[in-house]
C-alpha cells in the first residue's frame, strides 16, 4: 500500500471541512430533544459512506436510534474488516465552561497540538475518529488500492449504553460476519509514542434513591429528629470505600483478574510522568487504591465512582429544609472476569442492606457491559503493529485503557471475532468534558495509518 500522505496533503482542507460539517450537528443521544439531529447525523454519515466508495449503504432501524451500515465487497475470498464507530455524542454541559460553542467547531493551536485541534463536542469521541475510517476508505477506493472487503457499522447510541446494538447484532450475524473488527474510539499515549489499546473496562451503572419523610420538612422544626436523606445517602456512599480505598461491597473482588508480577512490571515500562499527569488535570496529588500505581488504578483495577448527586435546595441564598429524598448516579468500572450483572446485584443487595431505619432505598440499574482484553499475538494485532511502524516509525506500545466500550465483548461473543482498538486521541483531548478537541495531526495520522492496517491484515491473512 502506497503511503496516503500525498493524497492527504492534497485533500487536507476538504477532510477538515467535512468533519467540521459533521460536528455542527448536535447528535446528543441522551437528550430526546435532539432526536431530529441524531437522525440527521445518521443521514449525513450514510451520504459520506456512499461518497467514499461503499457500494451498499443503508440506515437500519432499531428499537432506538438507527445504525448506519455500509459495505464494499470486492471478493469473498479476501478477508473482511468490520469498522465500528458511533455518530452520537455526549451532552455538552456545563455549557458555560466551553471557550467556544460545542457545536460551532473552531480550530486552535494548543501545547500538545501545535498544528491545531478542532474544538467541538464529538471531535475526538467519536465523530473525528470514526470519520478517519471514511476518509481512509475514500483514499483506498480513489487510488484503486482497497485490498480486502470492508463493512461499516456506525451506531447512534454508544454514549447511552448501546442498548439496540445487541438487538441488531444478534439479528444480523451473517450480514456482519467478518475476520476482524476495527475501532477507533480510544486514545494513544502521545504523538511520538503510539500505542494500541488492548483492554477496556466493563461497567455497571446504577442510580440510587434514598427517601425519608413524605415531604420536604423545616430543618429546624424536624431537624435532629428524622433521618435526613442527604446525610444518609452521603454516609452510605462514603462507606463504600475503606481507608485504603478498597471497595467494601462483599464479594466485589471475588472474580477480579489478578495480573502476575511480570505483567505488572511490563505495564510499568510504558512511559508515564506522574508530575505531568497531576499538572494536566490540576490536582496536587493522585488518589486511589492502596498497593497500585496510577496506571494500574485506572486500567486493571475495578472502581466505584459517584457521577452525580442531588437533592434538597441548591438555588440562590439559603433555604432551611430537610429534603424528602436524595439521589445519586454511580458507575462501577469492572475488569476481566467480573460479571456486570452479578456486580450490579451485589451492589443492590449491599446498598439496600446498609440503609438505616428511617429511610427507604431504591437501586435502579441502568446499563452495563463486560470488560475486554485482546491478545497481542493475533493477526489483527500484528497487522496493526506493522501499520503503526509504517506511519509512526515506531512499534506501538500495548496498553490497557480504563474506559468502556461494552459492545466489544459482545462482538466477540456474537460474531466470534477479535477487535483491534486503534485510537488516535490523547487523554488530554477532554472527551466528555468542556472543550473537547481532536488534533488535526492525529486526525490525518489516523487516515494515513488505517489503510496500512488493511494492507498488512490482508497480507498476513494469506
Ligand atoms: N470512546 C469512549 C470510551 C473510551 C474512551 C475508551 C477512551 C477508552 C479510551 C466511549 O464513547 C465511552 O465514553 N464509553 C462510555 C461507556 C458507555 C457505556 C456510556 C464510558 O467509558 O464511560
Ligand atoms: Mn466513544
Ligand atoms: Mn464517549
Amino acid at each position: 500500500m502506497k503511503s496516503a500522505k500525498p493524497y492527504i496533503e492534497k485533500n487536507k482542507q476538504r477532510f477538515i471541512d467535512e468533519l467540521v460539517e459533521l460536528l455542527k450537528i448536535p447528535s446528543i443521544s441522551a437528550d430526546s430533544a435532539y432526536k431530529k439531529n441524531v437522525l440527521n447525523t445518521a443521514e449525513a454519515v450514510k451520504n459520506q459512506l456512499e461518497k467514499a466508495g461503499c457500494d451498499k449503504v443503508e440506515i437500519c432501524e432499531t428499537p432506538g436510534y438507527p445504525i448506519v451500515y455500509g459495505e464494499k465487497m470486492i471478493d469473498e475470498k479476501l478477508p473482511t474488516i468490520l469498522v465500528y464507530g458511533h455518530y452520537d455524542v455526549q451532552p455538552p454541559d456545563p455549557l458555560d465552561l466551553w471557550n467556544s460553542p460545542p457545536f460551532e467547531p473552531v480550530i486552535k493551536k494548543t501545547e500538545l497540538h501545535p498544528e491545531g485541534a478542532i474544538f467541538a463536542r464529538g471531535s475526538c469521541d467519536d465523530k473525528g475518529q470514526m470519520y478517519m475510517h471514511v476518509k481512509a476508505l475514500e483514499y483506498m477506493t480513489q487510488t484503486d488500492q482497497l485490498p480486502c472487503n470492508v463493512k461499516f457499522m456506525i451506531e447512534g447510541e454508544e454514549e447511552v449504553g448501546s442498548s439496540s446494538l445487541e438487538w441488531f447484532v444478534s439479528r444480523n450475524r451473517e450480514k456482519l460476519s467478518n475476520d476482524v473488527i476495527l475501532i477507533s474510539d480510544t486514545g494513544m499515549i502521545a504523538p511520538d509514542t503510539p500505542s494500541i489499546t488492548t483492554g477496556l473496562r466493563g461497567l455497571s451503572y446504577v442510580e440510587v434513591e434514598v427517601t425519608g419523610p413524605n415531604r420536604d420538612l423545616h430543618s429546624g422544626l424536624y431537624g435532629g429528629a428524622v433521618a435526613n436523606p442527604i446525610n444518609i445517602l452521603t454516609k452510605m456512599i462514603a462507606s463504600l470505600h475503606d481507608d485504603d480505598n478498597h471497595i467494601t461491597i462483599p464479594g466485589f473482588y471475588d472474580d477480579v483478574e489478578n495480573l502476575s508480577k511480570e505483567e505488572r512490571a511490563k505495564m510499568a515500562e510504558a512511559p508515564f510522568n506522574l508530575e505531568n499527569y497531576e499538572k494536566s488535570i490540576g490536582i496536587n496529588s493522585v488518589y486511589g487504591e492502596k498497593g497500585y500505581s496510577t496506571n494500574e488504578r485506572n486500567s486493571i483495577r475495578p472502581t466505584l465512582d459517584v457521577n452525580g448527586i442531588w437533592g434538597g435546595y441548591i438555588g440562590e441564598g439559603a433555604k432551611t429544609v430537610i429534603a424528602s429524598s436524595a439521589f445519586a448516579k454511580i458507575s462501577m468500572r469492572l475488569v476481566p472476569n467480573q460479571d456486570w450483572r452479578k456486580i450490579t446485584e451485589l451492589f443492590k443487595n449491599h446498598f439496600e442492606s446498609i440503609a438505616p431505619k428511617g429511610v427507604t432505598v431504591k437501586v435502579k440499574p441502568h446499563h452495563g457491559g463486560q470488560a475486554y482484553v485482546t491478545p497481542i499475538d493475533s493477526l489483527g494485532y500484528k497487522a496493526a503493529e506493522k501499520a503503526y511502524e509504517e506511519t509512526f516509525g515506531k512499534t506501538p506500545i500495548p496498553q490497557r485503557s480504563g474506559g468502556s466500550i461494552p459492545i466489544v465483548a459482545l462482538f466477540e461473543k456474537e460474531l466470534n471475532s477479535k477487535t483491534i482498538l486503534m485510537g488516535f486521541g490523547l487523554d488530554s483531548d477532554a472527551i466528555h468534558s468542556p472543550n473537547e478537541h481532536f488534533g488535526i495531526w492525529n486526525y490525518l495520522k489516523g487516515i494515513e495509518t488505517i489503510p496500512q492496517f488493511y494492507h498488512f491484515f490482508t497480507e498476513l491473512s494469506k
